[in-house]
């Protein structure tokens, strides 16, 4: 049977800790279920890598890194030592780079960001009904306002001017579109075998048991924002049972905090996806929760990388103190992915996600250290048949 190989780059701040923790529950379901993964460390903490070699990952990390199946990030983001005097610091325009650089690279043109707020998870929204949202937020990963073209004219001047181009192509607007539709089809289906199912009315008076809300800022950048609209009323007649939605991304933020509930599958611009999820990833309990995944779905060659919505919080680096749910969740969320060709490893996924969730149900508001979350969850997993 075909083996799993994940490249484990624990990255910066708190990634190697809560890596750790993602680590040794790998090691106890693979031992427990006799599971075919494999993984190799990489450590390549980018501010010691860059002083070091002038890079902050090494020059050929790109080629590693395919070889692997998938790529499971801690956080990537380290200024150094920002209190020594005769520091050296490292902007984040390079130790996140190669962030950008994978995404790219491997094409995973998908960035799944779930905000479903768990029971014990921190609820920001006083009202009740915030014990329903249960939203995933579907980003595009590979173009739109992330390409990166541009420049600065004048550097530095009076008159300087500064200039970021925005690419937007039918080809990969089609495709996130469709995705999400088929996402949303998915989700109906296993909340009807949940007996959750959830409705929402179309324009037509009709009732549908999922939605897509396609996002942008046609008011006012319309070129991409109308080729949007159009690419969706069109994909929306191959799903006659998928209720269709659009909001501006303003409106949106409002109503994310206003009815975060009353949204099922939401699909949104590079940039306007990454802000949303911000506030999407408040909504589900905060950072310390917050899963997401990129994912190239259609090449088999290509690595997807698993890395939470956080950050590498240097704030808090070494210091024990991470909550590494989020990066459990995101584990859970690869081994799912592995088995759309592999029963056992699905099912590992799935009880790695129901540990997860079981201990934030059952320590709700609990000052723990990432060990101690880590601990408890590992001691579930070794429990549970
Ligand atoms: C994220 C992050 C990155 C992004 C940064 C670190 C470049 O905010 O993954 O959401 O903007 O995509
Ligand atoms: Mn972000």
């Amino acid at each position: 049977a075909k083996s799993f190989r994940i490249a484990v780059t624990p990255g910066d701040g708190i990634g190697p800790e809560v890596v750790a923790e993602a680590v040794r529950c790998l090691e106890l379901l693979k031992t427990k279920h006799n599971l075919p993964l494999e993984w190799t460390n990489l450590p390549w903490p980018s501010h010691a890598w860059h002083e070091q070699h002038g890079e902050s990952m090494p020059a050929d990390a790109l080629e590693q890194l395919k070889a692997y199946d998938a790529i499971l990030l801690g956080a990537l983001g380290d200024p150094g030592p920002v209190s020594d005097p005769n520091r050296y610091l490292l902007p984040d325009s390079i130790s996140l780079a190669p962030l950008l650089d994978m995404r790219k690279g491997f094409d995973q043109w998908v960035c799944e960001r779930p905000a479903r707020l768990l029971p014990g998870a921190r609820q920001y929204l006083a009202d009740e009904r915030a014990k329903d949202i249960d939203m995933l937020v579907i980003r595009e990963n590979s173009e739109g306002e992330y390409v990166g073209q541009g420049g600065r004219l004048r550097k530095g001047r009076p008159d300087e001017v500064a200039t970021q181009m925005e690419v937007f192509t039918r080809r990969a607007t089609d495709r996130i579109i469709r995705y999400g539709f088929e996402q949303a089809r998915k989700r109906a289906s296993e909340r009807a075998e949940a007996g959750t199912s959830r409705q929402f009315k179309t324009l037509d008076g009709r009732t549908c048991e999922s939605q897509v809300c396609v996002i942008t800022k046609r008011n006012a950048l319309r070129y991409w924002g109308d080729m949007y609209s159009e690419a969706f009323e069109e994909m929306a007649k191959d799903y006659p049972d998928v209720a269709t939605h659009h909001e501006l991304v303003d409106a949106a933020c409002m109503k994310f905090v206003q009815a975060p509930w009353a949204f099922d599958v939401v699909v949104a611009s590079n940039l306007q996806g990454d802000i949303l999820t911000d506030l999407a990833a408040v909504l589900s309990g905060g950072m310390g929760v917050a899963p997401s995944c990129n994912l190239n779905p259609d090449d088999p060659d290509m690595p997807s990388m698993f890395e939470p919505t956080h950050g590498s919080a240097p704030d808090i680096a070494g210091e024990g103190l991470a909550d590494p749910t989020a990066m459990l969740f995101t584990t859970a969320r690869m081994l799912e992915w592995f088995g759309r060709q592999n029963d056992e490893v699905n099912a590992a996924g799935k009880a790695l996600f129901d540990a997860v969730a079981a201990d934030l149900a059952e320590n709700s508001g609990s000052r723990r250290g990432t060990r101690e979350i880590g601990d408890a969850i590992c001691a579930r997993l070794e429990k549970a048949g």
